[in-house]
């Protein structure tokens, strides 16, 4: 397991054969719940969320039931954080009291790099800023894999507010690696203008395989799947001029979208939360199109393997 290493902060480090071995791996837990029953049990395991999380949280919560470790939820809200408590004075308190492995959500980028290199437990970064959040390209990779037993040869359409998103990025990465082709769409102002660039200088096989469209109708002609990402609004900065209604004008994929373009046989996913009728209709979303529920049933057992790997390698 030396691709994880003892932490999990992004994809990058993730090599493409670890990530099916991982894959594969995670289907033998969810479909035979017993080969996990030799897991080293009690172990301490901390969250600690600085940002909101339904999902996220719930599903390590679950996932760490599933493996009897003990569950810490430090409450920022209630927390000392509240009385001035620095994230440095943070990491070192919950050193002193002992933890296996930190759980960490944080608006800033990079935040759970520092944790990492300031604590002796292992770290997974469950989303910071608008850079990363690997165990929900994991969950969607998973999901992906269990409907098409492939990555090569599959287009994915990732739509929305790409600017903003921490999944888009990971998301992005992950599935160049795994050799799929990407479609970035939405609108100019929510798109990096050298995304497209960029991650042809990551690496130059991605060259040809990622392009970016400002509207429908060729990428989702095309399309295995269509991945909407939640439009962020409280990290838009001042400078950002886009509404919801002017965002679902052209952007939201109801049925009819679908249907005109005839494909209705398209899968649909979203990491959630999603904003109905803004990003997808409410119809599609709870359609048997979707994805979505998949998605969050699936990630409570690639975090269960994330953290079965991390705690085994300590
Ligand atoms: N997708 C996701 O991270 O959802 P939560 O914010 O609810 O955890």
């Amino acid at each position: 397991m030396n691709h994880i290493k003892n932490h999990l902060l992004d994809i990058d480090h993730l090599s493409k054969d670890f990530i099916y071995d991982f894959l594969t791996e995670t289907k033998k837990i969810k479909y035979s719940p017993e080969t996990s029953k030799n897991f080293n049990h009690e172990k301490n395991i901390c969250a600690l969320f600085y940002e909101n999380s339904t999902r996220t949280k719930l599903s390590f919560q679950k996932a760490c039931s599933n493996i009897n470790a003990v569950f810490h939820n430090l409450d920022i809200q209630t927390s000392s954080v509240n009385k001035g408590e620095t994230f440095y004075n943070t990491i070192k308190t919950i050193n002193s009291i002992g933890m296996d492995l930190i759980i960490i959500r944080h608006s800033a980028s990079g935040a759970p790099y520092f944790l990492a290199k300031n604590t002796y437990s292992s770290v997974i970064n469950a989303g910071d800023g608008a850079h990363a959040h690997p165990t929900q390209t994991l969950s969607d990779l998973y999901t992906i894999f269990e409907i098409s037993n492939k990555f090569e040869d599959l287009e994915v359409s990732i739509i929305g507010d790409i600017l903003y998103s921490r999944v888009a990025r990971s998301n992005i990465l992950g599935l160049l690696k795994m050799g799929s082709r990407i479609n970035i769409l939405g609108p100019r102002e929510l798109v990096p203008e050298d995304m497209v660039d960029l991650y042809s200088t990551i690496d130059k096989s991605y060259k040809n395989k990622i392009s970016y469209y400002e509207d429908f109708e060729k990428p989702i002609l095309s399309s295995d799947f269509l991945i909407a990402l939640r439009i962020q609004k409280e990290r838009f900065d001042k400078n950002t001029d886009l509404n919801f209604n002017t965002y679902k004008t052209k952007w939201k994929i109801d049925l009819d979208v679908l249907r005109n373009l005839k494909r209705e046989d398209v899968f649909i996913m979203h990491p959630g939360p999603v904003n109905e009728e803004v990003e997808l209709s409410h119809e599609l979303v709870h359609s048997e199109k979707s994805l979505i529920s998949k998605q969050v049933e699936n990630g409570v057992f690639v975090r269960q393997k994330i953290m079965e790997k991390l705690l085994n390698e300590k």
